[in-house]
């Protein structure tokens, strides 16, 4: 077994009991909707960042597993309404929330893990904390706003399309490394370090993600391939994909997805095209660029066994087809 598989095998425990603590106490229109997203599973990756860094900065206390627990809730909560926002059928591999639930039923179960997320965070008695966890949750609802409005526009640039990935998804994991260093109580500079650490990876991280939706079955993702094309989003694949079109068929193709939306054999002409052009593997070379400014952040940390395995996220991400 590789060595973060054993980390996270033996840490997860923590993790999970404090995450069934936590929805065990929550009001009971609350819990279904909470149960079913926290026990669909996951990949857990916000919490393990938040814990590595810690311990890679030298935290030995076992009160890290509230807060990575509440990492997680916030990621839940953003999942929630994101699949509102994107009309996702399909998340972990089951039925979104909002079609089992009913949709105010989500975001209302969605606004309560954020609010419990942030009362844990509130026992550790720590204002940077707060802080810190607070702007994330702003950072991220504000990337969402920011897609939400692209929806609307014909077109998209790269630039733009990077400042929706860096606030849907690059702050949260920014401020999962974050706390684990204010945790950690480290020098200013190692908090910094950690912060750029976060930030580049969650960054490649959304990259692999919307390279993934292109090009890898539900089976592995837990969501449907092509659901990007399906629900309008311009992201780099499709993004790259109309950069090499003539002006005429790409504003063609535009109005399309951006109408009434593409027919089942257009989708999959995009998907081959895709295939055919390598847009997956050209988004993930771009991700790459992301996870080295990530590993040179690492540099700066202690040499430690913890920071090693940060060096292996890097790897897992950079491979990653789940
Ligand atoms: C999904 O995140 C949302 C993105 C930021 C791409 P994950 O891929 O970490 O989802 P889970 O937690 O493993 O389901
Ligand atoms: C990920 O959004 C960011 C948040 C959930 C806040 P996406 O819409 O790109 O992620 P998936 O593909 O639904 O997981
Ligand atoms: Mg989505
Ligand atoms: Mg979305």
């Amino acid at each position: 077994m590789s060595a973060i598989k054993e980390y996270i095998q033996f840490n997860l425990p923590g993790i999970e009991s404090c995450l069934s603590e936590t929805v065990a106490g929550l009001n009971p229109l609350v819990k279904p909707v909470a149960t079913h997203i926290l026990e669909a599973g996951g990949k857990r990756l916000r919490p393990m960042l938040c814990l590595l860094t810690a311990r890679a900065l030298g935290y030995e206390g076992k009160d890290i597993y509230p807060l990575a627990a509440a990492l997680e809730l916030i990621h839940s909560a953003t999942l929630l309404h994101d699949d509102i926002l994107d009309q996702a059928e399909m998340r972990r591999g089951k039925t979104t929330a909002h079609i089992v639930f009913g949709v105010n039923e989500a975001i209302l179960a969605g606004d309560a893990l954020l609010a419990v997320a942030n009362r844990i965070v509130t026992e550790y008695e720590s204002l940077p904390l707060v802080r810190c966890i607070s702007q994330a949750i702003y950072w991220t609802a504000v990337g969402e706003i920011q897609e939400i409005q692209q929806l609307k526009e014909p077109s998209l640039t790269v630039e733009k399309y990077m400042e929706i990935v860096v606030g849907k998804t690059g702050y949260l994991l920014q401020t999962c490394c974050q706390s684990g260093a204010i945790m950690s109580g480290s020098l200013q500079e190692q908090v910094e370090a950690a912060k750029t650490f976060g930030l580049n990876l969650g960054i490649a991280f959304q990259l692999v993600d919307d390279a993934l939706d292109y090009s890898v079955s539900h089976l592995n993702t837990g969501k449907p391939k092509g659901g990007d094309l399906r629900e309008g989003k311009l992201t780099l694949p499709l993004i790259l994909f109309l950069q090499g079109m003539s002006r005429e068929k790409r504003d063609d193709l535009l109005k399309k997805i951006k109408g009434k939306g593409l027919d089942p054999f257009e989708q999959q002409w995009v998907l081959e095209e895709m295939e055919r052009k390598g847009l997956s593997r050209k988004t993930r070379d771009e991700s790459n660029k992301y996870l080295q400014a990530a590993a040179r952040s690492l540099n700066r940390f202690p040499d430690t066994r913890e920071r090693d395995l940060l060096y292996e996220v890097l790897e897992y991400i950079k491979d990653r087809e789940d």
